[in-house]
């Protein structure tokens, strides 16, 4: 199997069960337009965290990296009417651009574009929050990790994105900083009884990474 194949097949998925969306859309090209990295989720991995989010049934959402908000779209539009989002981002530019793409889809109202560094900006939050998304900075995790297990509730979700980074994850010598940053989450949450979770390998148009889904059991 070749990423040609990976990236066929979502390809595939994605025109089978995703509907047709103009302010997706319209975010990636603004997002290309203004120089942002091609870095956000693929259309299957947002939906599967409106999923996710849908399916915990989240009124509270905290994100950690908006790009452009790309993710955050798809996050967002989980949330019930009186549901909120926050949403932090280190670039000044991304922010501007996530907030006109989030202005563009209609949930301007629904959320809030932090600009700032996530370590800076978090200890500011009020939890509980229902359902976490962290995807900026690789060697943060830990911290992220155990800032969002302050802001939870018992039943609160984390989703951490890129948790395999091409199957790098196992070196336990890598000097890539982000694959450290990856190990040491992972060593966090196993040494945690509060959290259960589990990590699922991808491939796909983002190539071969994973996804880490935890759950918060206990306070
Ligand atoms: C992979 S992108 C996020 C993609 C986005 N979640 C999506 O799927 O559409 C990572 C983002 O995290 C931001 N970031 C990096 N370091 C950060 C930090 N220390 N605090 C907050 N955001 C940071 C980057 O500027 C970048 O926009």
């Amino acid at each position: 199997m070749t990423q040609k194949t990976w990236t066929a097949v979502d390809d595939y998925i994605s025109g089978m069960l995703l509907q047709p969306d103009t302010a997706l859309d319209a975010a990636v090209e603004a997002s290309d337009a203004a120089g942002l990295p091609d870095i956000a989720v693929a259309p299957n991995q947002g939906k599967l965290l409106w999923l996710l989010a849908r399916m915990q049934g989240a009124k509270r959402i905290l994100e950690i990296g908006t790009l452009g908000g790309y993710s955050t779209i798809w996050l967002a539009r989980a949330l019930p009417p009186d549901g909120e989002l926050v949403t932090l981002e280190y670039d000044p530019k991304h922010s501007e651009v996530a907030r006109e793409n989030l202005a563009r889809a209609g949930l301007a109202d629904v959320v809030e574009v932090k600009t700032g560094a996530a370590l800076d900006l978090l200890p500011t939050l009020n939890g509980p929050f229902d359902f976490f998304f962290v995807d900026a900075n690789k060697d943060g995790y830990p911290d992220y990790f155990r800032w969002a297990l302050k802001l939870s509730r018992p039943g609160s979700v984390m989703v951490f994105d890129n948790v395999v980074r091409g199957g790098r994850v196992i070196d336990a010598k890598s000097t890539d900083a982000l694959v450290q940053g990856v190990r040491r989450l992972n060593e966090a949450i196993a040494a945690e009884p509060r959290v259960s979770a589990t990590a699922i390998q991808t491939v796909g148009v983002k190539g071969h990474d994973g996804f880490l889904i935890a759950l918060v059991t206990g306070c």
